[in-house]
Order: structure tokens, then sequence, then C-alpha cells
């Protein structure tokens, strides 16, 4: 069995590497020139990890990255701590630990991780169209090739989507951008600033929140770097994506906050200036032999730090099922689109759960962004005195909302799913069975 993905991001090399686990034949076309580690740091939250070890590239990225102490909300305007997460600094809750990395050596790890399994990855491959008939690829070079499965794994702007909607369906603007810029230690140290130091000496990923904004910032490389996000409303022009960021409207931007983040903002050389789209939910991810993951069908706000988590967790469940069909032999002769229903199958075990982040998501836009007044107040509260309940408006302090984000076995969860697909098929008498959806 022979699968294309077009596109090598975190998503796309996830998938690769799961689909190589099961003796798959597997290429990947990527248009850039070589492996482009977009942003510096990412977060990769327990259920990421644990994809992560499944794809037996955690240690690497226990070895690479910050397994993290705690995740510390603050207040913007004088930093005061407004709740300190009690539950990451553990695996037992979810089953993982919580790690912050720099994106060049996540991908790296996955990287080597399919060129040991045998993948074959094409660079400057640009996928321009998609035969649904022949289950065909054609690159603007105008070569083409087929496969009995095709993955659009090609991100927000993905073409694999559009041709498979056949229509254009770009992402939806959400209101909002991100800065993002890496600074070292180096840098910081030069501020000679006690209370900067202290802040930064934490595996901690400190998330300071404000009216219309907030700010993230974290360490990688074991504390010789960090990784800032700034996120305020958009102003760039509509259907931008991406420019170079002003340090100066930073600053101006943050003017009233916490000291302390204003003098990590001036450690900032350049930093980059991102739209944030999403889609709330894409109405079909399968087109025949051809399925979509990650950024490509649930673009997120970047707000519960899942969008390249649920692409891991797309490709591994993708991978297991396809491994799992390519075994029942006996039913892939006698399904008439066999490959078809399995993509059908990975669509209905795949999208509520992603539509639900994208959804968290826009709630956490809404709660992280409170202006001052009683709702605000409100929040701080209920976030000072947390129970770590399920009573709670706010996702976020909710345990069963979190152990099930964090907490939920993809893999497990998928296996379950194709026992019961196969028993039903082997009782069907080779009619026609769709997944539900
Ligand atoms: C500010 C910010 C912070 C974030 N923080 C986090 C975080 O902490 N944790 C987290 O889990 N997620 C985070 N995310 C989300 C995460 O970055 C994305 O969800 C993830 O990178 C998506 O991966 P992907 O593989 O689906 O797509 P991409 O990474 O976009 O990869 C797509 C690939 O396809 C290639 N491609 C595109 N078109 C074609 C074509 N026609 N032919 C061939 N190749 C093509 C591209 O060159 C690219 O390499 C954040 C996002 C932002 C914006
Ligand atoms: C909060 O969690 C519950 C339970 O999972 C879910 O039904 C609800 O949609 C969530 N709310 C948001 C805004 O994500
Ligand atoms: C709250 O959480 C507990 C423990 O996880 C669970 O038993 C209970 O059913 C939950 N209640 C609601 C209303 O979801």
């Amino acid at each position: 069995m022979k699968v294309v993905i077009v596109g090598s991001g975190i998503g796309g090399l996830a998938c690769a590497v799961a689909c190589a686990q099961e003796s798959l034949e597997v290429t990947i076309l990527e248009r850039a020139p070589q492996l482009v580690p977009v942003g510096a740091g990412i977060q990769v939250p327990p259920n990421a990890a644990r994809v992560a070890r499944y794809l037996g590239i955690l240690p690497k990225l226990l070895e690479k990255g910050v397994a993290l102490d705690g995740i510390h909300y603050r207040r913007y305007a004088n930093g005061k701590m407004l709740f300190d997460r009690p539950n990451v600094k553990t695996d037992e809750q979810y089953g993982a630990p919580w790690l912050v990395i720099h994106r060049a050596d996540y991908i790296d790890a996955l990287y080597q991780a399919a060129i040991a399994a045998g993948v074959e990855l094409q660079f400057g491959a640009e996928v321009d169209h998609v035969d649904f008939e022949r289950t065909e690829v054609r690159l603007k070079t105008g070569e083409t090739m087929s496969a009995d499965v095709i993955v659009g794994a090609d991100g927000l702007w993905s073409t694999s989507r559009d041709r498979l909607l056949g229509f254009p369906s770009p992402p939806v603007e959400t209101g909002d951008l991100a800065y993002r810029g890496t600074f070292t230690k180096a840098q910081l140290e030069a501020l000679n600033d006690l209370e900067v130091n202290k802040l930064c000496s934490k595996k901690v990923v400190t998330a300071w929140l404000g009216p219309s904004k907030h700010a993230v910032f974290y360490p990688l490389k074991g504390g010789q770097q960090f990784n800032l996000v700034l996120l305020r409303p958009d102003n760039l022009p509509i259907g931008a994506r991406q420019e170079q960021g002003e340090v100066d409207e930073m600053q101006a931007t943050f003017e009233e906050w916490d000291e302390r983040l204003r003098r990590i903002i001036s450690c900032l050389s350049a930093a980059s200036k991102w739209k944030l789209c999403h889609h709330e939910e894409l109405r079909t991810w399968t087109r025949g032999s051809v399925a979509l993951l990650g950024d490509a069908c649930h673009p997120t706000l970047p707000y519960q730090a899942q969008g390249a988590a649920m692409a891991v967790e797309d490709g591994a469940v993708l991978g297991k099922l396809l491994g799992l069909f390519k075994k029942s032999i006996h039913l892939r002769s006698e399904v008439k689109h066999p490959v078809a229903e399995i993509l059908r199958l990975y669509e209905s075990l795949r999208k509520a759960r992603t539509t639900l982040n994208v959804k968290g998501a826009i709630a956490s836009q809404y709660w992280y962004h409170l202006p001052d007044g009683p709702e605000q107040e409100a929040r701080d509260a209920e976030l000072e005195t947390a129970k770590w309940c399920n009573d709670t408006k706010w996702n976020l302090t909710s345990v069963d909302y979190q152990n099930d984000l964090l907490g939920f076995d993809v893999i497990k969860d998928c296996e379950g799913a194709f026992e019961t697909w196969r028993q039903k098929r082997d009782n069907s008498d080779g009619r026609q069975f769709t997944a539900e959806t």
C-alpha cells in the first residue's frame, strides 16, 4: 500500500512515521527546498507527547526540550500570579509529560524517525492538482504520482483542501494576530534585572492575560534561548498573511503591562507578525482515497497550544487505521471502495475532538482577553480559588475537559473503532458500510 503525503510540516511528518511503522510505502512531497520550522518555540502538551512516545521520538524531545514545572497565568498590569496550574509537572495525570521545545528540534526528531523508517522525502515538489478518481497528484512541474492513499497535510493555506471541496475555502480571520520572536539568555542577562532573571530561571510557561491581548513566554534549549509570543487585535490588512514585526510597535502595544514583560520585549531585535486564522468546522475532510489532516482541515487559534498536537494525533490515527486495514486482507478484496471507508472512519474519529479544540480556543480568546471589570474580577477570583473541578464555565479549570483533551488515548480509541468497523464489515455480506459521522 502506497501513501503520498503532501507537506512535511509536523502533521505530515508524524503521519509518515506512523504509516512507515505499519510497513506502508510512504513518499512526502514538500514544496519548500528544505524543512521549514516556522516560528521558534512550540508547546508539546501531554496528548502530543503521548503520540511522540508512540512514534518513538519522546526520548529525543525530552533531551532537546524542557519538561515544564508549571504554567503561570499572571495579571497583565502588575504581573500578579493569578493561577499556577498544578498538573503539568507529573506524567501521572495524563500519561505523558508537558514539554516546550524549539520547532527545529521537534521537526528534526520527526524527520530522522521518518528517514530511519524508510520514508522518501522530495523537496521542491509543489502539488497543484489532485485527481480523486485516479488517486493521483500532479506537481507544478507537470509530473504526476499515483498512490493508494493521498494525505493533504499542506497546512493553513492548503491547496489539497480547495481541490477536495471543489472551491476555494480559505481559513477565516479570527480578529487576532501574533508577534513571534526569540532571544538568547545573554540578551536577557544584559538587562541586569533581578526580577526578569528570576522569572527566566524557571521551567515554566508564563502567560500574562489582559484586555484584548495576552503574552506567552517560555525557555528553549535548556534555558539558553527564550520564546515570546504576543497576541493582540489584528491590524494587518485583510488578506495579508505575515509581515515583519516592528519592535517599537510591540513595545507601544504592551505599554501598560508588567514591567518585566516590557523589559523582555526590549530584548527582541526582530520579530514576525502573523495573522491568526481558523476553520470552525470544515464540511468534509475526505474524498475518494484522499484525506486531509492538521491545519489543512482544522486550523485553530493557538490559545490551547493544541494545533500541532491535533495534527500529530491525526497522523498517528491515520497511520494506525491504514496499518490495521492492510492486515485485514480479506476485507480489502471484498469492499468496493475500502480505503475511502477507512478514511471516513478516520474523519469520524477525529472531527468531534478537533472541532471541540477549535471552539475551546475561541472560548479562550474570550476569557483571556476580558476587559477589566466585574467579569474579569470573577474570572480572576475563580482562577485564584480554582479547585480544579468540573462545574466551571471556563474549561481551562475543568478536570473532565482537561482529562479528555490531554489524557485521551487516540491509538486505543482507533483500535477499538477499527475492530467495530471490521466486525460490522464481516457481518454485512459485502454491502457498503458507511462510517457514521
Ligand atoms: C503563534 C502560534 C503559536 C502556536 N503554538 C502552538 C503550540 O504551542 N502547540 C501546538 O501544538 N501548536 C501550536 N501552534 C499551531 C501549529 O503551529 C500548527 O497547528 C501546526 O504547525 C500545523 O502543522 P501542519 O503539519 O498541519 O501544517 P504546516 O506546519 O503548515 O505544514 C504544511 C507543509 O505543507 C507544505 N505545503 C504547503 N502547500 C504545499 C503544496 N501545494 N505542495 C507541497 N507542499 C506544500 C508547506 O511548505 C509546509 O511545510 C501555534 C501556531 C501559531 C500561529
Ligand atoms: C467545555 O467542555 C464541555 C465538555 O467537554 C463541552 O461540551 C463544551 O463545548 C466546552 N466549551 C467550550 C467553549 O469549548
Ligand atoms: C465531575 O467530575 C467527576 C470526577 O471526574 C465525575 O465523576 C462527575 O461525573 C463530573 N460531573 C459532571 C457534572 O460532569
